[in-house]
């Protein structure tokens, strides 16, 4: 098994080819897409823009579709629900297809769409997404980042995913040096909504007002779901198989 870190998307795109690709956005997108479908939601749809999702949103019918995601950190104008994981709770959520637009996060997925298999990871799903690529021969761990910059709040999180698959595949597993740097990285920090107030993306939450997002995308394991994107939408393979269901 070959497991391949890259801490920002553009430099994972050549080589990404036949690979599982796990997209990491701890603060916040892939913490919210989590959330979002433990609490029921049909689908999630990352776009690269706003007015990409404005257009999408009005063309998959407005009525069973949330508009969500963030420009700057706080909800666009217009849409129905920002980037929080609160918002998307089992009442707001279950049942609906949301449209989200991202500055990091969903671009992500965007650029790695043709892959064989894309899924979304947070610290909230971390041993669920471990137990899926085991028999994986090629993992490519896609960090979002924060405008094209390395973000440590990702790192530590791809880092804490390689440990895992690691000690569960009890056999060599080939890294890269990123993955190397990163698993170093996640046997340093403890991560607690403290380590991610620490970083820039934690630091600009706070600033906006979101210091609690800190404590739901610090928990480990909140959830046993595998978003996996096909088509360009973002899915659990069946809402009953492998969800820890819905929470309020
Ligand atoms: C992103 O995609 O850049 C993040 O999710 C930003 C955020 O949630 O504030």
């Amino acid at each position: 098994m070959k497991i391949d870190v890259h801490f920002e998307p553009a430099a994972s795109l050549a080589d990404r080819t036949g690979s599982t690709v796990v997209v990491i956005d701890v603060l916040r997108a892939t913490s919210s897409i989590v959330e979002a479908l433990a609490n029921g939601a049909q689908g999630v749809f990352p776009v690269p823009s706003t007015e990409e999702a404005i257009r999408l949103a009005s063309s998959l019918g407005r009525e069973d579709t949330i508009l969500c995601g963030e420009a700057r950190g706080l909800i666009i104008e217009g849409f129905d629900l920002g980037n929080s994981p609160r918002e998307f709770s089992a009442e707001r959520v279950a049942g609906k297809r949301l449209v989200m637009s991202t500055t990091n996060g969903t671009r992500a997925f965007f650029l790695v769409e043709d892959a064989v298999r894309v899924l979304a990871c947070s610290f909230m799903n971390l041993g669920a997404v471990a137990a899926e690529v085991m028999e994986a021969a090629s993992i490519v761990v896609v960090c979002a980042g924060k405008e094209g910059q390395f973000s440590l709040d990702d790192a530590v999180c791809a880092g804490a995913l390689v440990q895992r698959i690691r000690t569960a595949a009890g056999t060599d597993v080939e890294l890269n040096d990123a993955a190397m740097g990163a698993v170093e990285m996640a046997l340093t920090f403890r991560v607690n909504a403290h380590f991610l107030a620490s970083t820039s993306t934690g630091q600009q939450l706070i600033e906006n007002g979101f210091r609690e997002d800190l404590d739901i995308c610090a928990e480990i394991d909140r959830h046993s779901v595998v978003p996996e994107m096909d088509d360009r939408v973002i899915q659990l393979p069946s809402l009953d198989a492998g969800s820890s269901g819905p929470t309020a």
